[in-house]
């Protein structure tokens, strides 16, 4: 049988992507190095090999023993703060691992390319809906490694006419089972978690921003959403013979304001502690919104899950890790 190497596909997305192509019948197999992943995220079933993607010689081994259709890489450093004071780590997992994976699939003759990049790559855009042929201005270590990624992935296409879909994520939070929900406390979402779970109050960062309820706007999309977009990419792929070379953006197409996303996330937990504002952080962009027509035109992808949901669904990850959280809440 066919599979898809899903290169980081024991981590947070990726065992999201994996079990979403598991499910749907395609083959995969999973290749991490579990340095920020976990074995628990890969169903059963699915061959597992912990490798690094900077070691050539094993990748090279797993294409022999597999008959690989195509890769999706989801393998990075994510820490866009980390990135600014470890850069040539993030350079070395993100960009220089991303190069070995690539040599070897030219090597294994292996065509289908997935990328996850970011809205990261933007930067700060001044625009309404971000469309994918905006130009590209990342603010930091970790965005640029993303970016220098599409870059590579480009020059595959060129050069060895390889098939290529970057997906820019954007705000990403959910899970589709309360196992697999992200475990780390890195985004809006479980920030909010942790604060009211200790009792404390949110934080907006900025309320005088030029926007209905003075917040900044984003773009926050449910994981199985995302995940549902690597198979509508995947079957893209193996119906188009031609190299293709296609980057889309992976949102909802919708903002939701911070401010609005804390009374979300209130009333899902019951936890209601009024938000303080601090200052703007420097560098945070007043709007970023995904344009999603090009993805849905093209691979018939929309994301079907609400904001409501993937709040809904986040919180029961985070109760599930933190029991101390449902007894917080049964208090109130
Ligand atoms: N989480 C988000 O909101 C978000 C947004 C936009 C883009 N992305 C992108 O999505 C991808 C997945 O992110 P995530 O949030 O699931 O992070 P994650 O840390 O949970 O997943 C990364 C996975 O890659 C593995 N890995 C790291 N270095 C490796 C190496 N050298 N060889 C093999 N495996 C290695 C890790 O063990 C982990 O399982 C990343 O490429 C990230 O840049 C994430």
């Amino acid at each position: 049988m066919k599979v898809w190497l899903i290169a980081g596909g024991a981590g947070y997305i990726g065992g999201h992507v994996v079990k979403s192509m598991h499910d749907a019948g395609e083959g995969v197999i999973v290749v991490d190095d579990l340095s920020t992943g976990s074995r628990d995220n890969v169903p059963e079933g699915v061959p597992f090999v912990q490798e690094s993607i900077l070691n050539g010689e094993a990748l090279r081994k797993v294409f022999q023993e597999y008959e690989v259709e195509g890769v999706i890489n989801m393998v990075a450093r994510t820490q866009v703060g980390e990135s600014f004071t470890r850069p040539l780590d993030y350079y070395q997992q993100n960009v220089e691992g991303f190069r070995v994976l690539l040599a070897a699939m030219r090597q294994a003759g292996v065509r289908n390319l997935i990328y996850s990049s970011s809205a990261s790559v933007y930067g700060a855009p001044d625009v309404d809906l971000v469309t994918e042929d905006l130009p590209c201005h990342p603010m930091s270590p970790y965005g640029q490694s993303k970016l220098i990624g599409e870059w590579l992935g480009e020059a595959a296409h060129t050069a060895f006419d390889m098939s290529v879909v970057n997906l820019r994520y954007f705000n990403v939070a959910g899970a589709v089972t309360p196992a697999m929900a992200d475990k780390r406390v890195l985004n809006l979402v479980p920030m909010v978690f942790e604060k009211l779970t200790h009792g404390r109050a949110p934080v907006i960062f900025g309320g005088d921003y030029d926007t209905p309820d003075g917040t900044c706007i984003r773009d926050f999309i449910h994981v199985a959403d995302i995940a549902s977009a690597h198979l509508a990419a995947a079957r893209h792929l193996r119906a188009h013979d031609d190299a293709v070379l296609r980057t889309y953006n992976v949102g909802r197409g919708e903002g939701v304001s911070v401010r609005a996303l804390i009374s979300m996330i209130c009333e899902v937990s019951g936890l209601s502690i009024p938000p303080v504002v601090a200052d703007r952080r420097p560098g945070d962009p007043v709007k970023v919104v995904a344009d999603a027509r090009p993805i849905q035109r093209d691979l018939g992808w929309k994301a079907q899950h609400s904001v409501f949901d993937m709040v809904a669904s986040a919180w029961e990850g985070w109760c599930a890790q933190h029991p101390q959280a449902r007894a917080v809440q049964r208090q109130v």
